[in-house]
């Protein structure tokens, strides 16, 4: 078999040309993106740059010819990308979240939120950040929610749990890169189990994809951890116990806040009487809602209701 080759060396390339045939190469063998980028450009992009050694936050002089060996190392991450489906942040081993770098590897899933930008944008004024002294980032995966919250709330403590052992060890890297180890504390959790803190803020990512998208996600999805991922038939069975407990680890005046993406009308379908504040993002994003400790409260009856028997 005939080992592909994207980039040429031999033949004159600058960076834009490279991104460009690169990005090409993607759509041509139909490349499923969603892992922090949403297209082909960005994609290629981000691979030529990190084989090149510069930085994605610096706009690099696209115009810079490449040398034969700079070609033959983009082209390594380019055929790797193609061949092997793997997403471009475990292939670089970081991704960026809410501006900020971590580790990212197959311990646990892409960061990719939205909720990036409503911790940027100062929690969309639902509550005022100089009241939350307390946050837990439910099923934190490799950490970059809880980091994100750290660092944008200054002094508050964070702490950041999942079931997961190799999501938890991949979290403590990434806590230890930003030094934040006074205010983040990991926590091996399944769900609300071993937690015993109450919080101004309970912000979480869970698992929220269904049984029928789980099936029809691209190869790219299988190289992440599934339990990162399934959560039943109809993607509620962590919602569903997050929407019970949660008002019992909330502080007077907190928030619940919870992405469910696909899965919003599921979730709509299951509880219509309880009253979910859907975010809207201007970066691009759907399927988080928002709920608080009173709201919850009041709808305790409904949400019983929406638990499994
Ligand atoms: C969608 S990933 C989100 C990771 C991270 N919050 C992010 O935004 O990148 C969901 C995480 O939930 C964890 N998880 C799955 N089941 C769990 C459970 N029962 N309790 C706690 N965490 C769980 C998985 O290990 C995974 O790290």
């Amino acid at each position: 078999m005939s080992q592909l080759c994207v980039l040429q060396a031999g033949q004159p390339m600058d960076i834009e040309r490279a991104i460009i045939r690169s990005a090409q190469a993607f759509e041509q063998h139909e490349l499923v993106f969603g892992h922090g980028t949403s297209e082909a450009m960005s994609e290629a992009s981000w691979l030529v740059l990190h084989a090149l050694g510069l930085s994605p936050l610096e706009a690099p002089d696209y115009a810079q010819l490449l040398t034969d060996h700079e070609i033959n190392n983009c082209n390594e991450l380019i055929v790797r990308r193609i061949n092997e489906r793997v997403p471009a942040a475990y292939i670089t081993g970081t991704a960026w979240f809410a501006g900020l770098s971590f580790r990212a590897d197959k311990r646990a899933l892409v960061p990719r939120s939205p909720l990036a930008e409503f911790i940027l944008d100062d929690f969309f004024d639902l509550i005022n950040p100089s009241n939350v002294s307390a946050v837990l980032d439910l099923c934190t995966g490799g950490g970059c929610i809880a980091i994100a919250c750290a660092t944008q709330l200054a002094h508050a403590k964070v702490d950041a749990s999942d079931l997961s052992t190799d999501a938890l060890s991949l979290a403590k890297e990434n806590v230890s890169d930003h030094q934040l180890q006074q205010r983040v504390q990991l926590i091996e959790s399944s769900l609300f189990e071993n937690i015993n803190n109450s919080y101004d803020l309970i912000i979480s990512n869970p698992p929220y994809v269904d049984a029928q998208d789980i099936s029809d996600m691209g190869e790219e999805f299988e190289h992440e951890p599934l339990m990162g991922l399934a959560a039943g038939a109809d993607g509620l069975d962590l919602v569903r116990v997050m929407l019970d407990q949660a008002c019992d680890y909330l502080n007077e005046g907190g928030l619940l806040v919870v992405e469910v993406g696909n899965s919003a009308q599921a979730l709509e379908d299951a509880y219509p009487d309880v009253p979910f504040l859907w975010l809207e993002f201007a970066n691009g994003g759907t399927g988080i809602f928002a709920l608080t400790r009173t709201e919850l409260t009041e709808h305790a009856e409904h949400i019983k209701a929406g638990l499994p028997v």
